[in-house]
């Protein structure tokens, strides 16, 4: 049996809504397909069930993308202020953390609300649990064959996000249909994710799993964060560790300066005069968890001895292991845990106005299925909405 709609968007998550009720708002027949039982099932665990749904300061560097200038278009046509609109709409309560970020008071159900809301106004007609078996181009547009029912339309819209957490239904069905199509696509691998350490390194600093400390990380390419780590049972977490995962290539060290608020020379020198007699171990456990500091001992990264003993040449190794600790993760904990994926479908094939396909009139690309990943703290929601939002005044 066939049905005939203008727009059959696949994927009814962030960017594939906000890209439906869009086009719905134009007039078109939307059509929104998702073989989860549940849409933005995404959006609901995020931001620890509240959403980080945008930040307050979103930039083109905020994104790593092979072409760089890509989300600029984007971006500044549906902004964060855009976003924000849309929740003072709804009545939305919200509150501003660190960096910028913006989250739910209340829920993240609250954006999917929001989203679902917006589609039903703009007449979007919005089918779960339901699989693609294909989709076929034809002369007037495209065919998608589902179990049930093939549905004629004159665009098609990708919308299906990357791999990160298949438990929640993700897939490579988008990268699928780009190379069906002809288009490039990138190596993808997990990005904001924790890291693994070598069993040495594990084995030494697992038992401090759940301590945190603020630290300032630097990946081998010069990209540094600071924010706050976490050490976990199978290695390193929180966001800075995160944001840098983002950045890190496997065989890299990371290196971390433990105490990016303090000036270790200055500290050390006025601890050696007013305390001659204090031990190194105690002086830096005023600074660090106490635990981590007999850690860094045990591992004769650091010799313990009274500060007055310290020689010039001792205090520089100290303040070198303090502000660049190398650790050299074995990997991460992959798409599991990831929150985004890396790579995706290459930008250079796609308008940065519309998100449609260069090469293929009336294909459409949206979200994370694209080779765009945003920064931890919103920034990846930014490009959902405002990349489903481009399309959606084009398909
Ligand atoms: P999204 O993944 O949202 O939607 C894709 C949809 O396509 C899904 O509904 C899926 O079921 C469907 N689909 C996939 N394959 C299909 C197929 N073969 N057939 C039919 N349907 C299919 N970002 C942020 O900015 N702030 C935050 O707080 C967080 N927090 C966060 C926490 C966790 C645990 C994760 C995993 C991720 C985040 N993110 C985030 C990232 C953010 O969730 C992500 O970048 C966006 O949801 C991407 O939006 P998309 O619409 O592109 O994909």
């Amino acid at each position: 049996m066939n049905k005939d709609f203008d727009v059959v968007i696949i994927g009814a998550g962030a960017a594939g809504l906000m890209c439906a009720a869009q086009a719905g708002y134009r007039g078109r027949r939307v059509l929104v397909i998702d073989h989860a039982k549940q849409a933005g099932k995404k959006i609901l665990i995020s931001g620890g069930g509240r959403c980080n749904f945008t930040n307050m300061d979103v930039e083109p560097n905020n994104y790593i993308c092979s072409n760089p200038h890509f989300v600029k278009s984007a971006l500044s046509r549906y902004t964060q202020w855009d976003f924000l609109g849309l929740i003072a709409k709804y009545n939305v309560a919200y509150h501003e953390r660190d960096f910028g970020q913006l989250f739910c008071d209340d829920s993240a159900k609250e954006i999917v609300r929001i989203l679902m809301s917006e589609c039903d106004a703009a007449n979007v007609t919005v089918r779960l649990r339901t699989d693609i078996k294909r989709i076929e181009k034809v002369d007037s547009g495209f065919v998608v064959e589902t179990p049930s029912m093939n549905y004629q339309c004159e665009s098609v819209v990708i919308a299906t996000g990357g791999l990160s957490m298949p438990k929640l239904g993700a897939t490579p069905f988008g990268y699928q249909v780009a190379e069906q199509f002809g288009l490039p696509v990138f190596p993808t691998k997990a990005g904001l994710v924790p890291v693994t350490l070598h069993q040495q390194d594990k084995d030494a600093l697992s038992e401090l799993s759940g301590v945190s400390l603020p630290v300032r990380i630097e990946s081998n390419d010069g990209t540094t964060f600071a924010a706050d780590m976490l050490f976990t049972h199978r290695g390193l977490s929180g966001p800075v560790v995160l944001q840098i995962s983002n950045y890190w290539l496997p065989g890299e060290a990371l290196s971390i300066n433990l105490l990016p608020n303090l000036d270790v020379t200055a500290s050390l020198d006025e601890q050696k005069q007013q305390h001659p007699n204090q031990s190194l171990k105690n002086t830096l456990a005023t600074w660090l968890p106490k635990r981590f500091v007999e850690v860094l001992l045990e591992q004769q990264k650091l010799t313990d001895k009274p500060l007055k003993q310290l020689q010039h040449k001792e205090i520089a190794q100290i303040i070198n292991m303090l502000e660049a600790w190398q650790i050299k993760p074995n990997g991460t904990e992959g798409y599991r845990t990831a929150e985004v994926t890396l790579g995706g479908v290459d930008t250079n094939t796609i308008s940065s106005k519309t998100m449609m396909c260069k090469t293929v009139p009336n294909l459409y690309f949206v979200g994370e299925v694209l080779d765009v990943s945003g920064w931890l703290g919103g920034y990846n929601f930014q490009w959902a909405w405002a990349s489903g939002w481009a399309a959606g005044q084009d398909c």
